[in-house]
């Protein structure tokens, strides 16, 4: 039952699109309170967070994500809300590092609750790598972003025990936003030159309804390419495979490579082949959905394994998404998608 379907038997969507990620958002909840995230006038003590019961249990993600692989996913992907505050997620990790036919599971974090100890056990559940977002690397503005006041140290504390536990290179994720951080790219590239990470410039989206987005505060994938190259030579690198988020730059010294991820100014619908299962179980097909499709309640119900990848299939088989495109090149068309979902509860 759990073979990886042959080739044949693989949905496409509407535009000829496989599917091969599953982004899992594992909590809506998050110990930082970004600005551009989840900032603290809308994220208070008011905001409804989702109860524990309506979270799917490790045996629910798991059974999605067999149903996903028998697909065509190959590559997971973990993701919050900030997902190592949701307990024992090592135990999720063992269920689906288990999984034939899954080639890269991995975890975004903003490392606060990243120790050694953390790090070690996620690697022997079978976790492979590590992405960690870090925005500065000045305390006065990082605090600024975090807006819990947590120091740049214990990020980059999280980034060497992550890997030290063998779940490097690490990708470092830095959201660039004109205005408060754009003016320190190069420092950033240069902090992690040679060291074996590698830093992903990631232009400023418009994700969700409430990080008060606005073009003007976008630094394009040029301007940061320019930024890092007039500091240290960079040149243009084959991506790894087809549709690959980050577009792929190495330093001509050999002093390893960064990525510039340009959802705003190239966006990147054309080979996107990602699916979304929010942490109380609705799959988008975009990260800029409106909607989702309800499959906790499918699964409560009792439906089969075989059913559930018959779900799968057809809802992958309708998708037409194109989000970035649209916003970039048809604009007149924006008003007509609806309110999105925001960046937390979809986790990116
Ligand atoms: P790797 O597999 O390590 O390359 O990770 P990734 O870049 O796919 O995932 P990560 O969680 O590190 O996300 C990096 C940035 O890319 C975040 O800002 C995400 O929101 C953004 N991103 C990831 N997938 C998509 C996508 O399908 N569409 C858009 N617009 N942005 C995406
Ligand atoms: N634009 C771009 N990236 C964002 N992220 C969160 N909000 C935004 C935004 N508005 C990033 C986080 C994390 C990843 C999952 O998404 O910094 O690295
Ligand atoms: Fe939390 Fe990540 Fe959002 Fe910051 S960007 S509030 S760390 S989920
Ligand atoms: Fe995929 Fe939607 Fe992102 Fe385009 S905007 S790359 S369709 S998730």
């Amino acid at each position: 039952m759990d073979t990886p379907a042959s080739a044949a038997a693989l949905p496409t969507d509407t535009r000829g699109r496989a599917l091969h990620d599953l982004r899992i958002s594992v909590t809506d909840r998050c110990n930082f309170r970004c600005v551009y995230c989840m900032p603290k006038s809308v994220f208070g003590a008011e905001w409804r967070f989702l109860d524990r019961k309506d979270l799917l249990s490790f045996e629910e993600i798991e059974r999605v994500a067999r149903a996903f692989v028998r697909c065509g996913v190959r590559k997971l992907r973990l993701t919050g809300g900030e997902p190592l505050v949701r307990r024992q997620l090592e135990t999720l990790v063992e269920r689906l590092a288990r999984i034939d036919g899954v080639e890269d599971l991995s975890l975004t974090t903003n490392a606060a609750l990243l120790t050694p100890a953390r790090a070690e056990a996620l690697k022997s559940a079978g976790l492979h790598r590590i992405n960690v977002s870090l925005d500065s690397l000045r305390d006065e503005v990082f605090k600024r972003i975090n807006d819990v006041q947590f120091p740049v140290a214990k990020v980059l504390a999280g980034i060497d025990a992550a890997a030290a536990a063998g779940l490097g290179p690490v990708k470092v994720n830095m959201v660039v936003k004109r205005g408060l951080n754009g003016d320190e790219v190069a420092d950033v590239a240069e902090h992690f030159r040679g060291t074996g990470h590698i830093v992903r410039f990631i232009e400023f989206m418009d994700v969700g309804n409430t990080n008060g987005w606005r073009l003007d505060d976008v630094m394009g994938a040029r301007e940061i390419a320019e930024a890092i190259g007039a500091r240290f030579p960079i040149a243009p690198v084959q991506p790894n495979y087809r549709g690959e988020v980050a577009k792929r730059w190495r330093y001509v010294d050999g002093a390893g490579e960064v990525g510039i991820i340009s959802s705003v100014t190239r966006p990147f619908c054309g080979g996107c082949t990602r699916a979304r299962l929010s942490a109380e179980g609705k799959v988008y097909t975009c990260l800029f959905a409106s909607a989702g499709t309800d499959f906790r309640a499918i699964l409560r119900e009792g439906i089969s394994d075989e059913a559930l990848t018959q779900r799968v299939a057809a809802l992958w088989g309708r998708r037409d998404d194109r989000y970035s495109e649209i916003r970039t090149f048809e604009t007149d068309k924006l008003a007509s998608l609806g309110p999105k979902v925001e960046m937390s509860y979809i986790g990116g």
